[in-house]
């Protein structure tokens, strides 16, 4: 099996067609070569709704879900931050998940799908007197507890209701993956120390004030995690609260990471869940102790794809070649955040060998606005043509802004050869709306 690079790691541009494991579920090339996703050729796709086009395979969607709620039942939240619409949140409570809701808009969100209080986990290392009061309120299943200022307010409150809390612990782990999306470790703004004795002194104070309602721990190390050893690490550092404080569901956070590019292979959520599992036995949990999970990133990134027009090509003799695009770090910072990396291809021709070296960039004025540092797209790319980036589902929607003034793009779920929009395209009255 190849190793799972993270998400610093630029490999190799590959010339090889995507690999399947890149696509969605349903993406195949029709009789023409033309990418089909959800039975709706892409072509037709924008000729409606205009490009830049966020395309979400339904089916791949539900896939996920299913997998993740097969393996862990009612411990399995979808972490709503990777990509949330409404559509989004009903999909996945359709498909047995819980959300796990980290700010007042994602919670509003979720409750305009009308998904059920109970089924939502609350987060955040500032929740403030507002959303707490909010979350209390409508009656979330459970609210993560992050801090001492946080005890204080929802002592204030005084009563939870049907409310439970879980204390997020730091494990003192520290997750391969890219420093910006490391959370396990001593130094970190989430969560409370394990090695200090915060955990215990934060259980200690709960209980007094709420008693059973406090039954939870969560720990997360980090998003992109393909390396199942900080899972292990992180549960056999937590294993010990868990019997001290005779807790019933730990959450074992940690996004599983996925394959951004051709030469990269990334677990399943089945295997994940396995490794969860022996490693939670080894380290002696009482089988009594529900196992939850909160994949986002592995449930919605391979489901997407982004769809751009090519609008310049500019060929720098001996330099490289730089292919525009009609969209760019707006709809997706990854690359300019993280140094991700992606692949591209044409969506007219999808067998094609992409031999032609090219840095895809986007329309806003940075020289750092990248789509695609090292891609390779067929040589007959040209003005006008429909350019793909994979596996964008997660973080790109959710991350997306109106720099430049620039309006973010629709979302569109497709299925059973239809097309729905789920998030109409933004115009510039909407850019005007908040302006006085
Ligand atoms: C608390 C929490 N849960 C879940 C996630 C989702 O992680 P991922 O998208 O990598 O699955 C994150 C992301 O950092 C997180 O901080």
């Amino acid at each position: 099996m190849n190793r799972v690079f993270s998400d610093d790691f630029v490999a190799d541009p590959s010339e090889e067609p995507i690999g399947p494991h890149l696509m969605p579920l349903t993406a195949h090339a029709d009789e023409d070569d033309a990418l089909v996703v959800g039975g709706v050729r892409i072509d037709d796709l924008v000729a409606e709704f205009g490009t830049p086009l966020f395309v979400y395979d339904e089916a791949h969607l539900r896939a996920r879900c299913r997998e993740a709620v097969a393996a862990f039942g009612s411990g399995a939240s979808f972490a709503t931050k990777a990509f949330l619409t409404k559509a989004m949140a009903r999909l996945a409570t359709e498909e047995g998940m819980h959300l796990d809701v980290s700010t007042g808009g994602e919670l509003a969100i979720a409750l305009a799908a009308e998904v059920d209080p109970s089924r939502l986990v609350f987060h955040g290392n500032n929740k403030s007197e507002e959303e707490l009061a909010h979350a209390l309120h409508v009656g979330v299943g459970r609210i993560v507890v992050d801090s001492f200022d946080e005890i204080t307010r929802l002592i204030a409150f005084g009563d939870l209701g049907s409310t439970r809390l879980s204390v997020r612990v730091t494990p003192g782990v520290e997750a391969h993956t890219h420093e910006f999306i490391k959370t396990g470790q001593e130094d970190s703004k989430f969560g409370l120390s394990l090695a200090r004795g915060t955990a215990d002194r934060a259980m200690a104070v709960l209980r007094e004030h709420f008693g059973e309602a406090v039954d939870g721990v969560h720990a997360h190390i980090g998003s992109q995690i393909v390396d199942f050893d900080g899972f292990v690490a992180e549960i056999e550092a937590v294993a010990p609260f868990i019997a001290i404080h005779d807790l019933r569901l730990f959450t074992v956070g940690g996004g599983l990471g996925v394959a951004y590019l051709n030469g990269e292979v990334a677990p399943t959520i089945t295997q994940w869940a396995e490794a969860i599992r022996v490693a939670c036995k080894g380290a002696g949990i009482d089988e009594r102790v529900q196992i939850g999970i909160e994949p986002g990133r592995s449930i919605v990134a391979t489901a997407g794809m982004t769809c751009y027009r090519v609008g310049t090509i500019k060929e720098i003799e001996g330099i490289r070649t730089y292919v525009s695009v009609d969209g760019g770090m707006s709809d997706n910072p990854r690359p300019v955040l993280y140094g991700s990396g992606y692949e591209v291809f044409l969506a007219r021709s999808m067998s094609a060998v992409r031999t032609r070296a090219v840095r895809v960039v986007g329309k806003h004025c940075e020289s750092g606005d990248i789509v695609v540092d090292e891609g390779r797209l067929p040589e007959d790319v040209n003005v006008g043509d429909i350019c793909v980036t994979p596996v964008t589902g997660a973080y790109g929607f959710s991350m997306a802004s109106n720099y430049n003034r620039v309006v973010r793009p629709p979302v569109i779920f497709v299925a059973d050869g239809e097309a729905r929009v789920v998030v109409r395209r933004e115009t510039i009255e909407d850019l005007l709306r908040l302006e006085p």
